[in-house]
């Protein structure tokens, strides 16, 4: 390798490694190596999650399938969000030659800091507008909705994603019906509108598995 692609290598590498910092919590910066590690149940979930990244490169971030990853707690929706993340973020566009924009936000505090920002009667357009400049969003513990007004917040976003054909990943610990019933409780018209959209954005999936948490504690507790 010569001299500059050295220095070239070395910084390329830096930036990206400063990207994922940024980006990702210390716990899930292993991406899909270390993920495997912990969770090697998963590995058909993994070839999915990477397939959906070479077709968000492949396809510069537009007018593609997500990902809905949903289960019971622990199973490593998170640790696969942000494998995406650690993926995604390190891609260059073949469109722009420019990095990737990619945001992942737990969606509760997502609508808490909606809510601090516009308050209970602002108008969250703004918001939403902001998150669409994102090549990919992701969307982390969509479970539940905690009023009415939340409801419509997370309809806002969901609606003008899928208006630009962008993607979104997203995890849950409810499966879509059960997502649509715990919402409509709060608001039948945002629920009907956000499922309807999640629907054609996505592909479903249930992450089979153990909770890795309960795991990781017995066999602390076992030595
Ligand atoms: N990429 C990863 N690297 C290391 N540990 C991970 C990774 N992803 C998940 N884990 C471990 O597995 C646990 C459960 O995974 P998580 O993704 O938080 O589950 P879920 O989102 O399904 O509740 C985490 O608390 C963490 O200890
Ligand atoms: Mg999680």
């Amino acid at each position: 390798m010569a001299f500059e692609d050295e220095q070239f290598e070395r910084a390329w590498k830096s930036i990206v490694s400063l990207r994922r910092k940024r980006a990702i919590p210390p716990r899930f910066r292993g991406g899909f190596e270390k993920l495997l590690e912990v969770a090697p149940n998963l590995s058909h979930e993994v070839d999915l999650a990477r397939a959906f990244c070479k077709e968000f490169q492949d396809r510069s971030g537009r007018e593609i399938n997500g990902i809905y990853f949903w289960s019971h707690y622990g199973t490593g929706k998170t640790g696969l969000a942000y494998a995406i993340v650690h993926e995604t973020i390190a891609m260059i566009s073949p469109k722009t030659g420019a990095y990737f924009d990619v945001c992942a936000r737990r969606v509760p505090e997502l609508l808490t800091a909606i809510k601090n920002e516009y308050g209970a009667g602002g108008d969250p357009k703004g918001f939403a507008e902001e998150l669409q400049a994102y090549d990919l969003l992701i969307l982390d513990d969509m479970t539940e909705v905690g009023s009415s007004h939340e409801a419509n917040l997370l309809n806002e976003i969901v609606n003008f994603r899928h208006d630009h054909q962008m993607p979104v990943v997203v995890t849950s610990n409810r499966s879509l019906e059960e997502l649509q019933a715990g919402m409509e409780k709060s608001n039948e018209n945002a629920s009907f509108s956000i499922i309807s959209r999640l629907c054609d954005m996505v592909y479903t999936h249930e992450v089979k598995g153990h909770d890795i948490r309960k795991r990781k504690a017995r066999d602390r507790i076992n030595g």
